[in-house]
């Protein structure tokens, strides 16, 4: 089934400063690729530079996702997936 017209897309921006990178933002690329087709058609992705939630004392919480507006850190693919998923179902 194709998406509606009115279907909301999804922006998933992934932060590939070092920080994040080393932590592990360099798997989520391609996450397009492993979700299912009407909800992929509906997602870009891009990478951010720094986007300076790493400094202090986050620097544990990196990589760094947003997807839209909600902040997503320690982000791994089923993070990531659930947040999109959870957006496309508003
Ligand atoms: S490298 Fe991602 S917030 Fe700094």
């Amino acid at each position: 089934m194709k998406p509606s017209k009115d279907a909301k897309n999804i922006h998933v921006v992934i932060c590939s400063g070092t920080t994040c990178f080393l932590m592990g933002a360099s798997e989520l690329f391609g996450i397009e690729k492993t979700i299912e087709g009407s909800l992929a058609s509906r997602i870009t992705v891009e990478g951010s530079p720094c986007m300076n939630l790493c400094k202090g004392g986050s620097y544990g919480k990196a990589p760094f996702v947003r997807v839209n507006d909600t902040l997503i850190s320690t982000a791994t693919l089923p993070k990531v997936i659930e947040e999109i998923r959870r957006q496309a179902s508003l």
